[in-house]
Parts: C-alpha cells; structure tokens; sequence
C-alpha cells in the first residue's frame, strides 16, 4: 500500500495559539479521505500546510513523498487544490477560466485543447462555455471550480468545503464526479460540514481544537463509538473530548 499523505506530529502556531496541535495521520493512494470537524478546528490550515502554501511550525508532512516545508515547489506540481473561498475569475468565461488555469498550472498548449474538452464534458458545462463566470449558479461554478483544480491531472486533490452552500442535488451530482476521479486514481482529501457526503469517504479524521480525535473508516468507527450515523459520532465524540479535557 502506498502511502498519498504522511503526517507526523504536525504542528502549526499562529503566536500563542496552537491551530493544529501534533496530528498523525496518512492517507493511502486513490483513496478519499474525509476531514472533518467544527468550525475553527484546524482544517484548512491543515491542507495549506499539506499544500506547501503555509510552512508547518513543527512536525513533518509528505505528500507522495515530497516534504511540505522544503519540497514545496515538486508539490505544487503534482495537486490541486480548490480552496475554501475558491478563486475563479468571475469576470472571464468558463472556458476563459480553464484556459487560465491551464496556463498557471503550465499545461502545454496542444494539449490544453483537448484537456478543456474533458473538463467541460466531464462538468457538464459543455455549451456553457461562453457564458461569464458571475452568471453560473453556485451548483455550476463549484464544478468548474473542480475542472480548474484537475486541469493538470494532479496525483492528489485537496478540497476544502467543495460543496459549502450547495443545494444537495447539486451536492451528489458533485460527489458522482469525485468518485469518478478517485475511482481513476486521484486521491482525494476532503473536508466537509455535511455528514453524508462522509459516508463516501473511505477513511476519515475527525478534528476538534487541532487534535484528531478519531480516526477511521466510518464504518469502523460507528462500530467502536456505537454510534447510528456520523453525526452522531462527530457530536459524542467532540462532547466526550471536550468532558476529559475539563
Ligand atoms: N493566519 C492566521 N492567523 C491567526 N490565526 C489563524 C490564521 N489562520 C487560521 N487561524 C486560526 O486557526 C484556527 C483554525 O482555523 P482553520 O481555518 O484551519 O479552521 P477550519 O477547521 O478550516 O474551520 P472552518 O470549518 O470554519 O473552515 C482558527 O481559530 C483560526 O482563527
Ligand atoms: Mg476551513
């Protein structure tokens, strides 16, 4: 088994205030992995520093092998990422975005072509590729967010709340996509405050105040923390957490 994501008492401070606090974690190759928990418990700080963007302050993270803090550049080859607050060009069409994307993410020209074609195959934007960013609903432009992120065909992809503010049609529709992807050997890291798009996941960290505190397929772990559903396990488990730290 090959490991996508090492993490290794991975540690990051903001001054005094400990933002992720040590985590140990890995994930296997093309496999999706879930990050899940509360608002402010060190997600997104989590995959910058996973995306080289944010230097950790302690600890070690690779990512298919390559070492976050002094490899970053070899990294930002081989992921995407589609960030919290994702950044398309509103201004700019959807098939202007694409090319955009291609060109930073240093697609060669003949090819970029035919990548664009599958993208807006594969998103269902084809015949939209004219219209202005700004105009799609939120359901489109997620996934065009998603085309931008793989337009370079990354080994691993982080999305960090892919599906925030999607209505759940569009949701599973989107989820259709990363299934497909992850069932052509993309690894995928994912966070999300929807507890059914978990059940996707095969295996998932659940963090609380920068500390994993359970880890696991979610199957596993509605077994070990008898629990029915995963939202039930993300509030007993953050309350039992919370009642042996006072
Ligand atoms: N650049 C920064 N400077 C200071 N504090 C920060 C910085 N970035 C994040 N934090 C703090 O670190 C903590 C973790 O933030 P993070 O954005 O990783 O949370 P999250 O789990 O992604 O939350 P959400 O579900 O709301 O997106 C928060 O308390 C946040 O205020
Ligand atoms: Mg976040």
């Amino acid at each position: 088994m090959t490991l996508a994501v090492k993490a290794v008492k991975l540690t990051k401070k903001f001054k005094t205030f400990t933002a992720v606090n040590g985590v140990d974690f890995s994930v296997q190759s093309g496999e999706i992995f879930g990050f899940i928990g509360p608002n402010g418990a060190g997600k997104s700080t989590t995959i910058r520093m996973l995306c080289g963007i944010l230097a950790p302050t302690s600890g070690k993270a690779t990512v298919e092998g390559f070492d976050v803090d002094t490899q970053s550049d070899k990294i930002k080859e081989i992921i995407g990422y589609m960030s919290q607050k994702f950044s398309l060009y509103n201004d700019l069409t959807v098939a202007e975005n694409i090319e955009f994307f291609s060109g930073i993410h240093d697609v060669p020209a003949d090819v970029m072509a035919e990548r664009k074609n599958e993208i807006l195959e594969m998103s269902g934007l084809k015949g939209r590729e004219n219209i202005i960013t700004a105009l799609l609903s939120g359901g489109w432009r997620q996934r065009l967010a998603l085309g931008c992120s793989i337009i370079h065909r990354p080994k691993v992809l982080f999305l960090d709340e892919p599906t925030a503010g999607v209505d759940p049609l569009s949701r599973r529709d989107f989820w259709v996509l990363i299934r497909e992807l992850a069932k052509n050997g993309t690894t995928v890291f994912v966070t999300t405050h929807y507890m059914d798009e978990v059940e996707n996941c095969n295996r998932l960290a659940l963090v609380y105040a920068g500390n994993i505190i359970a880890y696991g397929s979610p199957k596993e772990l509605k077994e070990e923390k008898k629990t029915q559903s995963l939202e039930e396990l993300f509030v007993n488990s953050i309350r039992s957490y919370q009642k042996n730290e006072l």
